[in-house]
């Protein structure tokens, strides 16, 4: 089995603890709640807790953490100036959501950011515009670091078989006795392009970790709930049972492009991944990042640091002269015989209630967006 990210699986869930209610309380927006869900269970080994200011200014400007470990994405707990003013370093504050204490953590640092260069180095732009930048300026000013301790999960109001902790897709890797598992993030639902590069990574490995997100993403994305139901449709109809295993990932969406896609691995190989899938313009969206920004990036890293294997592939589409799917590595011919649509357009054909072509997304798939969609549409009244 693959070992965690800095070699140990970090557990900081307690359920017997005995939380002081007279502690100062802090809020947790969504993206907070699922990062300290994270932290405990593992996902985010080897942090124990929100960042600290070093440990912040180090994956903001050098994508490592103090010890040199390569870690991309700052995992902050932000705070308003009012609230930073009731806390002192040392003090054990609450994380509550919702009136609900998920969780206690042991004040080690409290620091104003930068945000401006964290936008600028984490995401490559300061454009408001940018949904993880928009998300990055609208929350509070201020970081709060320290270990943090789970107490309760939160509450799981949907496909609640499909959250596996860490410790648990590793156990159920063992029990399939398999040794090399690549793992494949998604926000969307997958479409023939994804099921090629899958299947092409399936065919050297051993299994297959579906491992949608399922956090917070940003409004125009396919909901999970649908997402879930297209995936369980696909797998029904297109996959071996025994080579595939279907579990969610409940952090939430940065759309940060090269520096998400170290991410993703890291937290992938925290899941018992041995190998991840890289495609075209990993986590991006817009024009923000180029098509391939999010491999290249990977050349900063030895293999040994990492401890996860990339498997790259380039844009891969269906072509009507080899009538297979494939990519400019394998197929000679013109893009005007590829079918390639853009997210955009497939969007808007689903909404009229037409399906995709059938080299595009597997009409069963197609069928169940154009159903969940127009209830989507009908509830919200849009
Ligand atoms: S992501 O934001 O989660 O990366 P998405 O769900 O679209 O978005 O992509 C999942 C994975 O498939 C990513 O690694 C992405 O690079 C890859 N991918 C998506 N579409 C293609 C394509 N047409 N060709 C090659 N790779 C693709």
């Amino acid at each position: 089995m693959n070992k965690p990210h800095g070699g140990l699986l970090v557990n900081r869930i307690n359920k017997n603890y005995q939380v002081n209610t007279a502690n100062t309380e802090v809020n947790l927006d969504p993206i907070a709640l699922s990062d300290l869900e994270m932290i405990a269970n593992g996902a985010y080994s080897p942090l124990t807790g929100f960042m600290n200011k070093k440990e912040y200014d180090s994956v903001v400007h050098s994508i490592r953490l103090p010890n040199n470990l390569p870690w991309s994405i700052p995992i902050t707990l932000p705070i308003e100036a009012k609230k930073a003013s009731m806390i002192e370093i040392g003090e054990t504050v609450n994380l509550v959501h919702d009136g609900i204490i998920y969780g206690v953590l042991s004040v080690s640092d409290m620091f104003t950011p930068n945000k401006q260069e964290e936008a600028k180095l984490v995401y490559q732009t300061t454009d408001p515009e940018h949904p993880g930048v928009r998300k990055l300026l609208e929350r509070p000013n201020i970081y709060l670091g320290g270990p943090i301790t789970l107490l309760r999960y939160p509450k799981r109001t949907k496909f609640q078989e499909y959250y596996l902790e860490p410790a648990e897709t590793r156990a159920r890797f063992e029990q399939l006795e398999w040794q090399t598992i690549v793992g494949f993030q998604t926000r969307n639902p997958v479409h023939r392009a994804h099921e090629y590069i899958q299947k092409s990574a399936l065919e050297t490995v051993d299994g297959l970790l579906l491992h949608p997100l399922v956090g917070e993403t940003k409004a125009e994305d396919i909901p999970s709930e649908l997402r879930m139901e297209c995936y369980q449709i696909l797998l029904d109809n297109y996959y071996p049972k025994h080579r595939v295993f279907l579990s969610v990932f409940p952090a939430a969406m940065r759309y940060a492009g090269p520096r998400e896609a170290i991410f993703h691995a890291l937290v992938r190989k925290n899941y018992g991944c041995t190998h991840f899938i890289v495609g075209r313009d990993h986590a991006g969206v817009g024009n923000y990042y180029g098509t391939y920004d999010a491999q290249k990036i990977f050349q900063h890293f030895t293999d040994e640091e990492l401890g996860i294997h990339i498997f790259c592939f380039e844009n891969s589409f269906y072509c009507k002269k080899c009538e297979s799917m494939g990519t400019s590595k394998t197929c000679p011919h013109d893009s005007n015989d590829h079918v390639s649509l853009s997210g955009t357009k497939v969007r808007a054909m689903l909404s009229e209630g037409k399906l995709p072509p059938k080299q595009f997304s597997r009409p069963e798939v197609a069928s169940k967006l154009i159903e969940g969609l127009s209830k989507t549409l009908i509830e919200t009244g849009k």
